[in-house]
């Protein structure tokens, strides 16, 4: 299968963190935590050049822990802040505020020697489509913040969210398009839905998320589905089928409706936490 990225409105995307890149001192960028590299845009190590960094590992509650715990250490080898979350449920948000003062630490000195204090460190959120930046934007600011409004040297329209004293939060998150012309990061995109299902042919999907289950998490299918995993995949799709009554009239299986359920079960984390790609493939 060959994946491709939906076109969007990339251009004006990009304009839109251009501009307000310059307005912040901070750069949140979310990642999926089951594809923490797949999931980033390389532009964003471009456009947020000289500024603070703070990778969250977003949807952590889908992804293995001890591969969260990996990635952490991955990305915080490489200089930046990293805090795993589960927006949907609001984990890890505590710890944020102070990692946020820890990451701006340069910024807040250089602030103190020119004399100016208290100045609040501004953030940005960016990420991919589906990321889950608004559900982080809402979790994080709760119902305690007011928005601030038009500020003084910032365009028009700007709002910004006061978190508390240290912290405001540009409220429209900056949307990143995955860029790749690796096939395996459109690949993984497509297992976790970040890639429009109606571009893609939803069997051949399945076939290759039992091939990744059969190698890297052998034995979950069988036990989800009480079936027998095929060396052959669209065998197991098959069985799937069958053990979940998917048919079409006459009695034949219905392999789309159970590639579709397959699917839908591996999103929603039906089949328990499971990470797609791995540190080591990155060193
Ligand atoms: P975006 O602004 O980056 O485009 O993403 P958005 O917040 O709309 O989130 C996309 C989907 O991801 C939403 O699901 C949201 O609930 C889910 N999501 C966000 N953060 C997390 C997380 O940490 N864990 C889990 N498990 N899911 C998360 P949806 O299917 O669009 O809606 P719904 O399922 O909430 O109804």
């Amino acid at each position: 299968m060959h994946f491709q990225w939906y076109p969007g409105h990339m251009t004006k995307a990009k304009r839109m963190m251009q501009e307000n890149i310059k307005l912040i001192d901070l750069v949140i960028e979310l990642v999926d935590a089951r594809i923490p590299m797949s999931s980033r845009n390389p532009d964003i190590d471009e456009l947020g050049k000289n500024k603070a960094r703070l990778i969250l590992l977003n949807k952590s509650d889908l992804a293995e822990d001890r591969w969260n715990d990996a990635w952490a250490e991955f990305f915080k080898q490489k200089g930046y802040a990293v805090v795993k979350v589960n927006s949907k449920k609001g984990g890890g948000m505590k710890s944020i505020q102070n990692v946020i003062q820890e990451a701006c630490k340069e910024k807040i000195e250089r602030d103190r020697k020119r004399g100016i204090l208290n100045r609040p460190v501004r953030a940005m959120v960016v990420g991919i489509p589906n990321v889950g930046k608004s559900t982080f934007i809402n979790s994080l600011a709760g119902k305690a913040c007011a928005k601030t409004g038009n500020k003084p040297g910032v365009t028009k329209g700007k709002q910004w969210i006061r978190l508390n004293k240290n912290v405001e939060l540009l409220d429209t998150p900056g949307i990143l398009w995955p860029k790749f012309e690796d096939q395996m990061v459109g690949q993984r995109l497509a297992f976790i839905g970040s890639i429009k299902d109606e571009i893609l042919n939803i069997e051949e999907l399945s076939a290759e998320m039992i091939t990744f289950m059969r190698e890297y998490y052998p034995g979950v299918l069988a036990e989800k589905y009480a079936i027998t995993e095929e060396e052959d995949s669209y065998a197991t799709l098959s069985e799937i089928a069958r053990s979940r009554h998917c048919l079409v009239r006459g009695n034949e299986l219905d392999t789309e409706k159970a590639a579709a359920l397959f699917v839908d079960d591996f999103r929603n984390g039906r089949l328990g936490r499971i990470t797609l790609e791995f540190p080591e493939q990155y060193c």
